[in-house]
């Protein structure tokens, strides 16, 4: 009987903008994993953008939502998930995620995100009337619970998809996954 060998799943944080979905899906591809995008996953379950949900039922219950379903995606094997940029708010999604998983930040200035940003309109949190001061405070909030979730950072400013790539697969090898 031929053995299959069960690895780790990638699991990629960070904040909004970060390019989680992107990288993942080429990373994944490299290396011939699955790929989940928990917000996509999120939103072929209720079957609604994310942010008609909170303008409908707000962050707290999107929270519990969310939740629920990484609890789900963690069960996962040989997958790389792209997270939302709020799941370190609750330390059971780093737990679950952790359980199998080893966890990357990919890591942005404030600057570079707002760059990436300035004309979005998806995420609630970022609808205000200053999102690059938006995007300090709350990335000044969370960057601590980035860096204490991730068992690697990534910095990611100034560079491609692809060298994001490259530099996670450098800073992987030689760890057990
Ligand atoms: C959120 C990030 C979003 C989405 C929701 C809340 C956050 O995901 O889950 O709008 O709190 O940072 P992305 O990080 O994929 O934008």
């Amino acid at each position: 009987m031929s053995k299959i060998k069960m690895s780790k799943n990638i699991v990629l944080i960070g904040f909004m903008g970060s390019g989680k979905s992107t990288t993942g899906k080429v990373l994944a591809q490299r290396i011939h994993y699955s790929f989940i995008d928990s917000d996509e996953f999120i939103e072929s379950k209720i079957k609604m953008s994310i942010s008609d949900y909170f303008i409908q039922y707000g962050e707290d219950q999107f929270r519990s939502l969310e939740e629920d379903i990484i609890s789900q995606i963690a069960l996962t094997s040989n997958t790389v998930i792209a997270t939302g940029g709020g799941i370190v708010k609750n330390p059971n999604n780093i737990l679950n995620l952790k359980s199998n998983g080893i966890i990357i930040y990919l890591k942005g200035s404030p600057e570079h995100i707002f760059e990436r940003l300035k004309y979005d309109t998806t995420r609630p949190l970022l609808n205000t009337e200053n999102k690059l001061e938006t995007i300090k405070s709350l990335l000044k909030q969370r960057s601590p619970l980035y860096e204490s979730a991730s068992d690697i950072i990534i910095d990611i400013d100034n560079k491609s998809i692809d060298e994001v790539v490259v530099s996670i697969l450098e800073r992987m090898r030689g760890k057990a996954i």
